[in-house]
């Protein structure tokens, strides 16, 4: 039996410790090693990777992409995309999604996993198929979440689903990593015998159960695991790639990984994860293991928003009160996965209405939209009470709510004009407008400098 990686620390890894702050000046030095390692595929762009390069580290992301792509000739490249969102919150035109799939992949990238918060399909269907088309690899993920709707058999039918959409690999996301061993094995095992597809596990280490969970899933057959090279592992991160690699050795697993090259790998990364340590960017807690997320339901990440927005207001005395009331908002919604934009979602209401001292008496814009079907189909049935308070007579969009959007490519190239040097750019600017059209400006301030310097030069 074989096993295969997915090396993280480049996109999940970085984004879960360090907020996605590596800038490419520091990992270019071990790419070429990176290539040698024996990867599944290199997780190293989606996600936060993106709005990072512009907000904060001064990076055409694109070319950051065309960079690592040019190092690494041999492995595949993969990114995170979260279906007609893209890589934000709310939903694009099918002419983005399809612009930005196209670009992605030529630009490099080879694997496309592509999710969609609600689990609702009709929300990955153009990325999957604009990803077929440039004959990339589409792999379906599936949020991973535990409420009464949510069974092996739901799970089973969205794999069937994506698998239908042309999916070539599905991938198990468990975005808060409370998904137990147990669990993991029966829902790998159930997707084995269901669909033809290899089958992927990602899961993160904030309860500890990271290592436990991918172990059993390979056991019952998962094809694929994401870890991150040891030195980014733990904690809200992934489990360390060589400690996994070594164990499934150990059991008896075909293992593709170099050892030695893993070891300079995380050679290489070990003083860099020290020097984020020194300069505060790495805090210590997220490498701890948190089991809290086990024993309310509600991911690592939600709790401490939680405890941050009331501790803001001076209000933590509520604190069991909003614990209390996060399910029932949950419920009230239908049961969506607690990932972003849901888990922020669900949560400030919850806090809301604790606050408010009154149920749904304030209903933030976004539960609104969310109610209105702007998201998609809720899991399961939305409280009726609810919807007509939010609604009234008005009936909730019943099909996709991209086929309510305008085309909208050509647009932002008009309005971002001379700027946008390529259509990269103006899928940049579509994405991130503010940052990215700050960042357009800097770059022209900085090739006006090396004009003036290359002047000055020949005089
Ligand atoms: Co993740």
């Amino acid at each position: 039996m074989k096993v295969q990686f997915t090396e993280t620390v480049l996109r999940d890894a970085n984004q879960s410790l360090i907020a996605t702050r590596l800038p490419y000046s520091e990992f270019d030095g071990i790419l070429e090693t990176m290539d040698k390692a024996g990867y599944y595929s290199l997780e190293c762009w989606g996600g936060a990777t993106f709005d990072s390069c512009l907000r904060y580290l001064d990076e055409d992301p694109w070319e950051r992409l065309r960079k690592i792509r040019a190092k690494c000739p041999n492995t595949k490249l993969q990114m995170l995309l979260r279906g007609q969102n893209l890589l934000g919150y709310h939903h694009y035109p099918d002419d983005v999604v399809r612009m930005f799939v196209k670009k992605s992949i030529e630009n490099g990238i080879d694997i496309i996993r592509i999710f969609d918060a609600l689990n609702d399909v009709r929300n990955i269907e153009v990325a999957v198929d604009e990803t077929l088309k440039n004959g990339a690899i589409a792999s379906g993920a599936i949020c991973y979440t535990q409420s009464p709707i949510h069974n092996l058999e739901s799970y089973i039918k969205l794999a069937k689903q994506m698998e239908e959409l042309g999916c070539q690999t599905i991938c198990i996301k468990d975005m808060a990593g409370i998904l137990g061993p147990n669990e993991a094995y029966d829902m790998v095992k159930a997707l084995k015998e269901n669909v033809k597809t290899p089958i992927i596990l990602h899961t993160h280490c904030t309860t500890g159960l990271g290592m436990l969970t991918l172990q059993k899933a390979v056991e019952a057959g998962c094809d694929v695991i994401d870890t991150a090279i040891s030195s980014f592992s733990g904690g809200t991160s992934q489990a360390p790639t060589e400690t996994m690699a070594y164990a499934l050795k150990q059991e008896g697993y075909d293992v593709d990984l170099d050892l030695s090259v893993l070891k300079e790998i995380n050679d290489f990364f070990k003083p860099i994860k020290d020097e984020y340590l020194k300069k505060g960017t790495l805090n210590p807690l997220v490498l701890s293991t948190d089991t809290n997320a086990l024993n309310y339901q509600i991911p690592g990440g939600m709790l401490s928003n939680l405890v941050a927005q009331l501790t803001a207001q001076n209000k933590m005395d509520k604190f069991n009160d909003v614990l209390l009331e996060t399910p029932k908002v949950r419920k009230d919604l239908g049961y969506p996965p607690l990932v972003t934009p849901m888990s922020q979602m669900v949560g400030v209401q919850a806090t809301v209405n604790v606050l408010v001292g009154e149920r749904y008496k304030n209903i933030s814009k976004e539960v609104k939209a969310y109610i209105k079907g702007e998201y998609g189909r809720a899991p399961g049935e939305i409280d009726k009470d609810l919807m007509k308070k939010v609604l009234g007579d008005e009936e909730p969009i019943k099909g996709r709510f991209a086929d309510t959007l305008e085309p909208g490519f050509e647009k932002a190239k008009k309005e971002i004009g001379e700027k946008a040097k390529s259509d990269e750019d103006v899928l940049s600017y579509i994405a991130f407008p503010t940052q990215a059209e700050a960042f357009f400006d800097k770059r022209e301030e900085k090739a006006k400098n090396t004009f003036k310097y290359s002047i000055k030069r020949i005089d």
